[in-house]
């Protein structure tokens, strides 16, 4: 028997014992009948105490091993009706503190899947600004190893610094602005975020916010506002100039009528042109989502432009050729808005490349991409300077600007050929030699072969 229930059931009995000593004592009872009552007395409480205790000790044996391993499931048996109720009562709470601990686990799973996944870098501080937490988008932008070192190690930025100490000193949160200017220039809004209500001792969280597309299209809208404005400028200053005169010094003057009129057609023939491009850029852009689904017969597409340019090329002793592949696949598009591509691509031709010389035009399926035709239309031209050649798709970029106004160009349109490119989920190639000629190739995708409906 463990002596601990012996010494307890010796201390449940005194108040029993000590009665029947005093009894003895006093001459009321016989001592050897007062004895075998004590020792009758412990025996009884020994055995009533003995399955409580077994109980209790194989309940907190059971829980001892619950706690070393989660995944422990102990039985306790016990005679005791009252230890198999406290045993049931200890398991109920043992399963609702899992069921809550998994909760919580399961919580704080996602909080880091979240965090880890978010494209936003997150960046978490201590009370001393150093770096306690990064994410995965924190990582691919600083660089790894960022834990434990101070915020000004990772991004120097005086803003954004001061910023997180205001936080950390307990004044609320803050927005800073700031750029990156390595690898590529890169602009961010931080938010800086205290974690005072989740923990005491000063903390906060850094959310980064790459607002580098953001702002660069503001700046090309920007920037398209302003060249927009100013193509249309010019000639309606001119405009403007001209009908003064004529309704003021030339009123009178006949001759003057004849070749004032003749500019102020030329140039409100240019600003229609203008609008044409613009509501034609605005049209591709609405409709670029939804990929088009004519069958269109490049080939026989081009004869029809190359026919409608010959004028222009005769003018300027060129030749249009065509040199297409025998039994082309037909292409997947959209004709109206691939004749204007063509139409672009050889006008340009035309327009810059050496008077006398040939333009040819190559249809062939593409080597480089499946189930693709290639569309190469390429002249003998002085060619395109190799850092102009990325940016001529811009909106109003060109080469030689005065040469291209001169020329009644507005500079939209290789920005419009390469939306419809786009559009069309092709690809847009430059290649340019100096002083030999330019080959501008459209890839296009194959049209699907359609089985014919049974008879
Ligand atoms: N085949 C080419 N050879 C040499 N330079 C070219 C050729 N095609 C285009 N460029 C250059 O690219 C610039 C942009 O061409 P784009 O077609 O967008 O405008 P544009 O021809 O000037 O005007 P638009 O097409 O509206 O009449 C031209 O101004 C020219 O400098
Ligand atoms: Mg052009």
């Amino acid at each position: 028997m463990n002596p601990r229930w012996l010494l307890a059931a010796l201390f449940r009995a005194s108040p029993a014992l000590i009665a029947f000593v005093v009894l003895a004592w006093a001459g009321d009872l016989d001592p050897g009948v007062a004895a075998v009552a004590a020792i009758l007395a412990l025996l009884a409480l020994v055995l009533l105490a003995a399955p409580i205790y077994i109980g209790l000790a194989r309940i907190r044996n059971a829980i001892d091993a619950m706690a070393e391993d989660d995944a422990a499931r102990p039985e306790v048996e016990s005679a005791s009706p009252a230890i198999r109720d406290l045993w049931l009562a200890v398991m109920r709470w043992a399963r609702a503190a899992r069921a809550k601990a998994q909760a919580r686990e399961m919580e704080i799973d996602t909080a880091q899947l979240v965090l880890r996944n978010l494209p936003d870098p997150i960046l978490v501080l201590d009370d001393a600004r150093r770096i306690a937490r990064t994410n995965e988008a924190a990582d691919a932008l600083l660089g790894p190893n960022l834990v434990e070192r101070d915020l000004a190690g990772a991004l120097r930025q005086p803003a954004l610094l001061a910023a997180a100490d205001a936080v950390l000193r307990g004044e609320g949160d803050r927005l800073v602005e700031f750029d990156l200017a390595n690898p590529v220039e890169r602009h961010f809004i931080a938010r800086i975020v205290p974690l005072l209500p989740v923990r005491a001792d000063g903390s906060a969280v850094i959310i980064l916010h790459d607002v580098t597309v953001l702002k660069r299209s503001e700046r090309l809208r920007a920037d398209f506002a302003a060249n927009a404005s100013h193509e249309l400028r010019t000639p309606l200053a001119s405009l403007i100039g001209f009908i003064e005169t004529l309704r003021g010094p030339a009123r009178d003057d006949i001759d003057a009528h004849d070749r004032f009129l003749a500019i102020m057609a030329e140039q409100s023939g240019r600003m229609a042109r203008l609008v044409e491009d613009l509501l034609s850029l605005a049209k591709i852009e609405m409709n670029e989502h939804q990929t088009p689904t004519d069958r269109v017969d490049v080939a026989d597409l081009l004869s029809r432009v190359a026919r409608g340019l010959d004028q222009r090329a005769t003018g300027r002793d060129m030749t249009i050729r065509i040199d297409a592949a025998a039994d082309l696949p037909p292409a997947l598009g959209d004709p109206d808005e691939l004749a204007q591509v063509f139409q672009n691509l050889i006008d340009n031709a035309i327009k810059y490349a050496r008077a006398g010389t040939a333009i040819t035009v190559k249809v062939s399926p593409s080597a480089k991409r499946p189930a693709t035709l290639a569309v190469a239309i390429a002249d003998q031209g002085e060619g395109i300077p190799r850092e102009h050649v990325a940016r001529l798709t811009e909106r109003f970029y060109r080469v030689d600007t005065a040469r291209s106004r001169e020329l009644g160009g507005t500079g939209l349109g290789l920005a419009i050929v390469k939306h419809i490119v786009n559009h069309h989920r092709g690809l847009l190639e430059i290649d340019s030699d100096l002083g030999k000629g330019s080959t501008f190739t459209v890839h296009l995708p194959v049209a699907p072969v359609t089985t014919p409906a049974p008879a």
